[in-house]
């Protein structure tokens, strides 16, 4: 993709630092939403076959609510998921550009099969709410006539196996997306994959264990939305009975515990594999914290058990949050270290495209700085010296007659006229120097001859400085 590289502007330092801000905000958004999105449909596709299996109405209901976990708000899956992922595409290339990290195929794969895991999941919603109204029709039809239940069965099975088919696809697509997630924000801090096959990247350990920990603490984190709307939010949702209530909640409860108790030893794995070259202190405390979070979100599950504690669940929903946020801080800071030195170079080719259009402006419009020292070590040197007669006279000996008149100074230096022909019969060549030069030298040997004069406020502060330039080169 070195289409896109060229195409990629060197950034300044403070752009950097806005980049990488971005990036971690799309993290932490991208994680936490498709884990949840996970989450969500595994858990509700589980209900739904439970429901299938058991013909248990109730579970039917329960796989809706807990799809909606993940997709219940209008245009989540855009703002939540296709946005930062984008900000992804947008970002990383920036910071890597320059280096081997190749890192654009996989997040537009990532994107891509993303896009399709969305549509399969929104489908699999559909179909249950077509299911649930089809199962309410039947159960008011059967209980005028079984015979016309008879007619439908046929179209009960399609619907049936539409949902299940498209939930599965769903989960199938979106672990794939999530692959490529962990994979290329793996890819993007472990320099070792670099010019390395697609394969190295999909089946390193990092990861491997990476994407589990976002599937997993996605399901942690479904669980905990879905108490938290059900039993917690606005007074939660209102059951047929105290039997759905429990059923339910024992259901997801479960769920959310396995995945709790999964998530520390992934974590631990996911940790030990992150390469060398990205580990660093605060990397770590952010992963302890991360951990840490996800402790507590688990007691917030384990107490919910008992009725009395059911509104705790709130709180195990902001756990997990801020587990994700850790985590996607955990893996940033790994990208920031191993990408550390790419960026100081990427600023520094910046800051000096920036140094060189500076100074074109200046050229064109700024009065330009000249540096006269310069100019009489180049030009006026072979012919002049202050207190010496060479070609030209003396500076010490000619430029006094011109104090107080400055002006006559610049028009000699600019357009040389005879002045002693009897001296110096060939009188002085025309230098060819700029008005603004002219200026510049004209001031400059009126400072050194007279030591002031009305120049004094300026040549005099700035004579020890010149000389201290000249002195360097
Ligand atoms: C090729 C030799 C040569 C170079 C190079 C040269 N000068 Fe001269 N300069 C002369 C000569 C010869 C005179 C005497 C001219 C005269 O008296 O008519 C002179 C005279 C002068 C004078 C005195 C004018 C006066 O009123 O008596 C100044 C001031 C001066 N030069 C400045 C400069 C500066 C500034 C530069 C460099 C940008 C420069 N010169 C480069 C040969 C040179």
């Amino acid at each position: 993709m070195d289409l896109f590289n060229d195409l990629v502007i060197p950034v300044g330092s403070s752009h950097l630092t806005l980049i990488r801000l971005m990036l971690y905000i799309s993290a932490s958004f991208l994680f936490a939403y498709t884990g949840l999105l996970f989450g969500s449909v595994l858990l509700s596709s589980k209900a739904a076959s439970k429901a299938k299996k058991d013909n248990d109405f109730r579970y039917q209901k329960l796989a809706q609510s807990l799809i909606k976990v993940g997709t219940g708000i209008t245009g989540m899956w855009f703002g939540l998921g296709i946005v930062p992922f984008l900000s992804f595409i947008l970002g990383y290339p920036q910071l890597l550009s320059g280096t081997e990290g190749d890192i654009l195929g996989f997040l537009i794969v990532g994107l891509l099969v993303f896009s399709m895991a969305v549509a399969s999941i929104y489908i699999y919603k559909n179909s249950l709410n077509f299911k649930s109204l089809f199962y309410s029709f039947k159960t008011n039809v059967r209980s005028k006539s079984e015979s016309i239940v008879g007619e439908y069965t046929p179209l009960d099975e399609d619907v049936e196996n539409t949902g299940a088919f498209t939930g599965i696809w769903g989960i199938i697509l979106l672990i794939v997306a999530t692959w490529f997630l962990a994979g290329a924000t793996t890819y993007a801090y472990d320099h070792s994959l670099w010019g390395q096959s697609i394969f190295n990247m999909l089946f390193g350990l990092n990861t491997i264990f990476k994407m589990l920990l976002i599937l997993t603490m996605g399901t942690a984190f479904a669980s905990a939305v879905y108490m938290f709307n059900a039993f917690s939010w606005q007074g939660g949702y209102e059951f047929v009975n105290d039997e759905e209530r429990e059923l339910s909640k024992n259901f997801v409860r479960k769920m959310g515990l396995y995945s709790a108790l999964l998530i520390p030893l992934i974590y631990a794995f996911q940790i030990v594999t992150i390469p060398n070259n990205a580990l660093s202190g605060l990397m770590f405390v952010f992963g302890l914290i991360s951990l840490l979070f996800v402790v507590f979100f688990a007691q917030s599950i384990y107490l919910s058990k008992s009725e009395d504690h059911t509104s705790g669940v709130k709180y195990g929903f902001m756990f997990i949050m801020i587990s994700f946020a850790m985590f996607a801080a955990q893996d940033q800071q790994a990208f920031h270290i191993s990408v550390a030195e790419n960026l100081n170079s990427i600023s520094e080719i910046h800051e000096k495209a920036d140094e060189a259009r500076h100074a074109s402006y200046a050229k064109s419009e700024v009065e330009p700085v000249v540096d006269a020292q310069a100019i009489y070590d180049t030009r006026c040197i072979a012919c002049h010296k202050f207190d010496v007669k060479l070609v030209g006279p003396a500076y010490n000996n000619v430029v006094p007659k011109y104090e107080g008149k400055e002006g006559d100074l610049v028009k000699f230096i600019l357009n040389p006229s005879p002045q002693n022909p009897a001296e110096f019969p060939a009188g002085m060549p025309a230098q060819g120097l700029t008005p603004a030069e002219g200026k510049a030298m004209a001031k400059w040997l009126m400072g050194k001859v007279l030591g002031g004069g009305e120049e004094k406020a300026e040549p005099v502060a700035e004579k020890p400085t010149e000389e201290a330039t000249a002195a360097k080169h």
